[in-house]
């Protein structure tokens, strides 16, 4: 038996262990998924010692150590590099391999939602890990992304960043999170992505978008997918625009993890499914 980790800490509540519990054992695979809560003081011996062991075959990497994990890696792949930080790690006979596949779980995700995103104009709420794995990606793809994060200068390095990098495309510009920033934004958005945890259980009622400013026919995706259908996704529909749950994204995200771990392909569409049942919502 090998085992998979949630690292994390804390990490309370996990649907990525239910999602890879079910998709082991439909395959008949001899591994298991554990959260494994280890504090940023501890972080460093568990790195050295028991990440290395040869029965502990990957980790996910979730909050607080997705940057912190990187310097205890042998390898970090070159998209990880890019975006700055690792959600996967692959233990190969004791050697840890760090990748990232978050922005890639969000563009399938995008991509089956609108199509070919060549051109897009896109409008990303929020500069954190979840924005530079997605940024990273939508830049090579994208014409124009706009960037509004309630810390301004986070914005603007995650823009210049994006820019600097020589597989992007897009034309990519930072701003504030405010009202006139945002309606200026969005007139001219094919696609509103919320990156922030705004809106997320416990706090359903939070918004990072007023629903008035969003246009019928935009694409909205919000990266969170506990509730399944947050405010911000509900507005938009009655706002006649089209609609992405985060769910997709974390079922991929973990769909390319598991590809890494096992060199099998997962059963998609059962991931989906053992965690709509969990969070007991509709399918979105
Ligand atoms: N579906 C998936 O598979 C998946 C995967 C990864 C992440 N996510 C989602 O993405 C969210 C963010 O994750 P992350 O790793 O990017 O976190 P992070 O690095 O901590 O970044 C959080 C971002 O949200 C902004 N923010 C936080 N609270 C805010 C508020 N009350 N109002 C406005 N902006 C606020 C922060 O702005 P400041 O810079 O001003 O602090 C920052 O830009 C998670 O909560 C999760 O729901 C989903």
């Amino acid at each position: 038996m090998r085992v998979c980790y949630l690292l994390g800490y804390p990490v309370g509540h996990s649907m990525s262990a239910v999602m890879h519990n079910a998709a082991f054992e439909e395959l008949g695979l001899k591994y298991r998924y554990d959260l494994r809560g280890v504090s940023p003081a501890k972080l460093g011996a568990f790195m050295t010692g028991e990440m290395r062991d040869t029965t502990v075959r990957g980790a996910n990497v979730t909050i607080p150590h997705k940057l912190a994990v990187m310097e205890y890696l042998d390898e970090v792949d070159r998209e990880a590099l890019a975006i700055g930080a690792v959600n996967t790690i692959v233990n190969e006979d004791g050697r840890l391999k760090g990748y990232n596949t978050d922005g890639r779980g969000a563009i399938r995700a995008l991509e089956e939602a609108h199509g070919e995103l060549e051109g897009v104009r896109a409008v990303i709420v929020g500069a954190g890990g979840a924005a530079k794995a997605i940024g990273y990606h939508l830049s090579a793809k994208a014409g124009r992304i706009t960037i509004l994060n309630r810390t301004l200068c986070r914005a603007e390095e995650l823009a210049a960043h994006l820019s600097s990098m020589p597989e992007c495309n897009a034309s990519v510009e930072p701003s504030s999170l405010r009202r006139s920033e945002l309606e200026e934004a969005l007139e001219e958005a094919d696609i509103l992505i919320n990156t922030t945890p705004v809106g997320m259980t416990p706090d359903v009622e939070g918004t990072p978008v007023d629903g008035s400013l969003i246009r019928p026919g935009t694409l909205v995706f919000d990266t969170v997918y506990n509730p399944l259908r947050t405010r911000l996704l509900q507005e938009a529909e009655e706002a006649g625009a089209r609609t992405l749950p985060g769910l997709r994204m974390l079922v991929y995200q973990g769909a390319a993890a598991f590809r890494l771990w096992t060199g099998v392909e997962p059963p998609v569409e059962l991931m989906y499914d053992a965690v709509i049942e969990v969070l007991g919502g509709e399918q979105g």
